[in-house]
């Protein structure tokens, strides 16, 4: 069983101030997004390599053996994007979306979600998460707080994530693309089934230049 794997790197990188696209940033030596590349090219249950680049920068994508596809507006239109191109040229039954920002997954991971997902026919898809540590409370409008949130029923939720191919398609074609913030939302809201797998502490998310230095950190005590 292969798996066509996507993963989103067309995001503009304001929130970390590089002047250009958070996938090229360079960490360790390389550009943020080849170190997703790598893991998922280690990953055995993946055969193929989409890549969702901002548009008009796809020559700037340089990494051997992946596809590019034009991003779009928001994270869930690449995705669209992304999905459309893999469709195009196979009919997988599953595929694994991923944040080009999490440079840190682990192919032991990816392979986990897939053979999760491939093994419990109850689910649509099966997404990385940790358990939240923080306590974690709801404020009001008037940013007083509201509620405490029953913190052992809380998930922080990471990529990859594993869909079945028809089912991400369809909650793609009826979901409200630019509200969603991971493409499991909008499986939720199409009605599917959504199991997690616990991911390892270290699946940092780049987001604003402090979290560039903490991944270079955790790189190299993983080397
Ligand atoms: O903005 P955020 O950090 O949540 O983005 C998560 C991932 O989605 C990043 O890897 C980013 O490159 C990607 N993205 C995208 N297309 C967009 C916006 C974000 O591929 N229009």
């Amino acid at each position: 069983m292969g798996v066509p794997a996507l993963i989103v790197a067309a995001g503009s990188g304001q929130r970390l101030g590089a002047g250009g696209p958070k996938a090229l940033v360079e960490l360790a030596g390389r550009p943020l997004y080849a170190w997703s590349v790598e893991a998922f090219r280690q990953a055995s249950w993946v055969d193929r390599i989409y890549v969702a680049v901002p548009p008009g920068q796809a020559d700037r994508f340089t990494e051997p053996g992946i596809v590019t596809v034009e991003g779009g507006e928001t994270r869930s239109h690449s995705v669209a994007n992304g999905l459309a191109a893999i469709t195009a040229e196979g009919s997988p039954e599953m595929v694994v979306v991923h944040d080009a920002a999490r440079p840190l997954v682990s192919p032991a991971l990816i392979d986990a979600a897939v053979i999760g997902l491939d093994a419990d026919v109850e689910l649509h898809a099966l997404i990385a998460a940790a358990p939240v540590t923080d306590t974690v409370k709801r404020l009001g409008e008037d940013g007083v707080v509201v509620e405490t949130l029953n913190r052992s029923t809380l998930v922080s939720v990471q990529t990859p994530q594993v869909f079945r191919v028809g089912f991400l398609r369809d909650a793609i074609a009826t979901g409200d693309l630019a509200a969603a913030t991971d493409d499991a939302s909008l499986i939720e809201a199409a009605g599917g089934s959504v199991g997690v797998i616990e991911s390892p502490s270290g699946n940092i998310k780049v987001t604003v230049p402090g979290d560039l230095d903490l991944a270079a950190l955790l790189l190299e005590r993983n080397r």
